[in-house]
């Protein structure tokens, strides 16, 4: 018997996430020195010193399962914001957390709503729970708010709205977001997905733990792995009103979250000068590169992410071949439908300059 015919229908069409390349194997590939990565928003800082201290101080006691209510972080984070701990959900990064949603609210023939183009995990979660994507057009490189509210029917169970918007960098602002959730029909939950919160300095951007307070429909999605410098750990976090909060827990593995992560993620909460000095070196980057792109003439949208989406007027993938060659990775626009944007992540200025120097030289043999 073919095993695969065992596989769920809807599962075998599923197109596995591609992350490219590591760093290491293009290294070795292409015989580079370095390879500077800025293909996947990661924060090239790297964790803070408490965080890793906190990581080798839990280190001798993984023979444990971790604790499986994730009291302390939950308690850290509910002081931080203001908010109940009850309100409070950890994954194994904000994916799980996804995860954790599709389950409890979808079901074959479930709606899933979000802008294209989208960020994997949405159409994902709507395929891992045979419900329908509903894909809408972004508008202006930014998510077209009342297409999305029109695209809800009533079988529409999850809308996502990622803010900043990844791969564009753009923002959605609190009054369009409080128009938004007037306008969706009752039975919608809507995921604020805000895993570059930290980097945002738009002071129109939504307090969205304001709706998670007033118990609106709503889960809003944060992570260690962008402006913590964890992504290797898999940790993230969510709030959302106590009944929605409850029901994401019933559909949570025990221990899903290591004690590992859970330390230094605590760590890191401490540290506010990681998260300065991370905002600063990304305030100058997205400056840096804002100049260079008018420089070069290159059409770019104004971020408020650690990335920076750019149309290179050339295939994209063909700017990515010849990026990695001479040594720097990036995100291909034409996986989002824009085959001439690539996406790229700010790191030091050392590779900003780095990024640039070399963009020119192909842009220049391209011609
Ligand atoms: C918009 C968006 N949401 C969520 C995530 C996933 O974050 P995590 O590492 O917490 O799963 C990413 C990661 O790239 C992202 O870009």
């Amino acid at each position: 018997m073919d095993l695969s015919e065992l596989i769920r229908p809807e599962i075998r069409k599923l197109v596995p996430y591609s992350p490219g390349k590591s760093s290491d194997e293009v290294k070795r590939e292409l015989g580079l020195e370095e390879v500077i990565k800025l293909a996947s928003n990661e924060n090239p800082l790297g964790p803070s010193p408490r965080a890793i201290a906190a990581m080798c101080e839990a280190a001798p006691n993984v023979l444990y399962y971790p604790d499986p209510t994730w009291r302390e972080l939950t308690e850290a984070l509910g002081k931080k914001f203001g908010m109940d701990t009850e309100t409070v959900i950890i994954g194994r990064g904000s994916d799980e957390i996804m995860h954790m949603a599709g389950l409890a609210l979808l079901e074959p023939g479930s709606e899933v709503v979000f802008s294209d183009p989208p960020f994997s995990m949405y159409p994902m979660t709507a395929t891992l729970f045979n419900a329908t994507s509903v894909p809408v057009p972004a508008k202006n490189l930014t998510h077209d708010l009342e297409a999305m509210a029109a695209a809800c029917t009533d079988k529409t169970r999850l809308v996502f709205v990622s803010n900043p918007y990844n791969p564009c960098g753009t923002i959605v602002s609190q009054a369009e977001v409080d128009r938004f959730l007037d306008a969706v029909p009752d039975g919608c939950v809507v995921v604020l997905d805000e895993a570059y919160y930290e980097y945002v300095d738009d002071p129109s951007y939504p307090n969205s733990l304001e709706y998670v307070r007033q118990g609106r429909p709503v889960i809003v999605l944060r992570t260690f792995s962008k402006i913590y410098a964890l992504a290797g750990l898999r940790i993230g976090y969510g709030f959302m009103p106590p009944a929605l909060a409850t029901g994401l827990r019933q559909t949570c593995e025990p221990f899903n979250v290591s004690s590992v992560a859970l330390a230094a993620a605590l760590a890191s909460l401490e540290d506010e000068e990681q998260v300065t000095r991370s905002q600063q070196m990304v305030r100058e980057g997205r400056e840096y590169f804002y100049r260079e792109f008018d420089r070069l003439g290159l059409h770019y949208a104004p971020t408020q992410a650690n990335f920076i989406y750019v149309d290179v007027k050339m295939p994209s993938v063909e700017c990515f071949h010849h990026l990695m060659r001479r040594g720097v990775t990036i995100r291909t626009g034409d996986i989002f439908g824009m085959p001439t944007w690539i996406r790229v992540s700010i790191g030091t200025m050392r590779h900003n300059r780095a990024a640039i120097k070399h963009l020119e030289a192909v842009l220049g043999e391209a011609k």
